[in-house]
């Protein structure tokens, strides 16, 4: 079975006015639908930078990222878009949604993205997700009148909306307190089994990661 993301020979090194930081050496790894990975580190071990690679955000200093066997490298920036917004969806530790939107307005940007907006079929998407979360009673809310916890919820439902394969989440309940924060992991373990994509969660915490079906560790730019 083709991965849905490998990643070979990654290389990142950051320029700063301080020289050259060198965070990933030499990162070879793959991901198979389905699959729950957790990623761990220190603070400032490249988890991040991992993550935006991967996803296509950012592009490695030398490697190559294959997406379901495709080489990405020398694709345009708008055929990178439309691959991230088919293929990933993404998490992040804050919710980064939109203020001025609706909770159901929201979760539909990203198949607005993809051009297939307020479609009869969309807003059913968006709703059920809306369920699953259990926030179908807040669709017509401004997230700034929810909770931190429903926030994340909702960024939840909108990392969903376009069926991803593979879901990259970064310390996604980093900003929660520890029961809502289990909550929210709860939820994010049980959406991924449901819709059956595979799971990246980048994660301070071990049991968290002992949730998942694989464990990945990054020290000192090696992942093992
Ligand atoms: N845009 C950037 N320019 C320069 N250095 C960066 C940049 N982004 C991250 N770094 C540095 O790269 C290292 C890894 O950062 P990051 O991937 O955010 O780590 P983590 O997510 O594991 O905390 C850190 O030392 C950080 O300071
Ligand atoms: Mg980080």
């Amino acid at each position: 079975m083709t991965n849905i993301l490998e990643l070979k020979n990654i290389k990142k090194n950051y320029v700063t006015s301080a020289g050259r930081l060198p965070v990933l050496k030499d990162v070879n790894v793959g991901f198979k639908a389905g699959e729950t990975i957790a990623l761990v580190g220190q603070s400032g071990s490249g988890k991040s930078t991992f993550l935006h690679i991967a996803g296509l955000l950012d592009k490695p200093s030398g490697g190559q990222v294959l997406v379901e066997g495709a080489p990405t490298a020398k694709m345009k920036d708008a055929a990178l878009a439309r691959l991230r917004n088919q293929t990933f969806g993404f998490v992040y530790q804050q919710h980064h949604l939109l203020k001025e939107f609706t909770v159901l307005e929201n979760v539909l940007l990203p198949a607005q993205f993809a051009g297939r907006a307020s479609s009869v079929k969309n807003l059913a998407r968006a709703e059920e997700l809306l369920a699953k979360v259990g926030l179908e009673n807040r669709m017509a809310h401004l997230p700034g009148q929810l909770s931190g916890g429903e926030q994340q919820r909702v960024a939840l439902a909108r990392a969903l909306m376009n069926k991803p394969k593979l879901l990259l989440a970064d310390e996604p309940t980093g900003n929660l307190d520890a029961s809502t924060a289990g909550q929210v992991t709860d939820l994010l373990f049980k959406l991924a089994e449901d819709e059956g994509l595979a799971l990246l969660l980048v994660t301070h915490s071990e049991k968290l990661a002992a949730k998942c079906g694989r464990k990945l560790s990054l020290i000192d730019g090696v992942l093992s």
